[in-house]
């Protein structure tokens, strides 16, 4: 059967006018597309990554866009990195409106083949870098007496996929971490949620070798083979899951906290 198209989006731009937010991995893939969007409903966006030139490229794109972006160098593993971002924003900006925990990494491995190496850095940057982010942004949200944080979770925090031990592993912790963490701070105007994405095309699916070669044609194909697994006939766009972050950063969702907002194109509905 045929596939569903991705659609066209109209702008409803503002939704963020005024906010400072900060988006942890905004050098490529869920973070940039999100970054790119943030900025277009008016949040002054701060992105973070390891990858310099990628940074500055995002930034002079949202630049040319009208908007602005600042790019802070920060490896997530580092807590002394972490705590710079959030002390450089506070002192230019002298607030910070919304975090988006986004940095992540994808492992493949069983129980067995899964090393000691990849245990630890995944659980360091999917799971503790998000709690080490939120404990630094949460003392100037209450001081504002407001904020939003919304963790980049998974499907695959809600169900398990096959060789993916460690990474089922880290997203189930932040699927639970989130609702903790909305319990604690509900009565302080703190919303905390998470995103849930499913199969999302991005770039680095490229870098790692996942199709049969690099150009358009075999990407196309692998594509085309990956989305006939899933229900709607498609894999997901990365802009497809910033919108859904954009809703959660926004008063469109005033009366969330503690939820998992499940982006899959019906995946965990099988
Ligand atoms: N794409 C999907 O199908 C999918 C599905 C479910 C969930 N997700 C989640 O979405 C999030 C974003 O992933 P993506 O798919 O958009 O892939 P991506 O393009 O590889 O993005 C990962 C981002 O994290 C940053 N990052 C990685 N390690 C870091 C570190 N140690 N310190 C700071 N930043 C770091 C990368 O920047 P640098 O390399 O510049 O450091 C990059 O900006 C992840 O949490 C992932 O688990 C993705």
């Amino acid at each position: 059967m045929a596939a569903v198209s991705p659609p066209t989006f109209r702008t409803r731009p503002g939704r963020l006018e005024g906010r400072i937010a900060l988006i942890t991995g905004g050098t490529s893939g869920i973070g940039k597309a999100t970054a790119l969007l943030f900025s277009q409903e008016g949040a002054t966006v701060v992105i973070t990554g390891r990858r310099l030139e990628l940074g500055q490229e995002v930034v002079a794109e949202i630049e040319a866009q009208g908007g602005r972006a600042v790019f802070l160098a920060a490896d997530h593993t580092n807590a002394e990195d972490c705590r710079q971002v959030v002390e450089r924003i506070i002192a230019d900006f002298g607030r910070l409106d919304i975090l988006f925990n986004n940095a992540g990494v994808v492992l493949s491995g069983t129980a067995e083949s899964t090393s000691e190496e990849d245990w630890s850095h995944t659980l360091d940057l999917n799971v503790t870098a998000v709690w080490r982010m939120s404990k630094l942004v949460l003392p100037y949200m209450r001081a504002q007496r407001g904020g939003v944080i919304i963790n980049n979770a998974s499907d695959w925090g809600l169900v398990a996929g096959k060789n993916a031990v460690v990474y089922c592993a880290s997203k189930g912790a932040v699927v639970q971490m989130t609702r903790a963490m909305a319990l604690d701070h509900a009565r302080e105007n703190i919303r905390i949620n998470a995103v849930c994405p499913g199969d999302t095309f991005v770039e680095r699916w490229v870098q790692k070798g996942y199709f049969s070669g690099t150009d358009s044609g075999a990407v196309e194909a692998g594509l085309q083979t990956l989305g006939e697994a899933l229900p709607m006939g498609r894999v997901g766009q990365a802009d497809e899951i910033a919108r859904a972050v954009l809703f959660l950063a926004s008063n469109d969702s005033s009366f969330m906290t503690g939820a998992t907002l499940v982006v899959d194109g019906g995946n965990t509905a099988m």
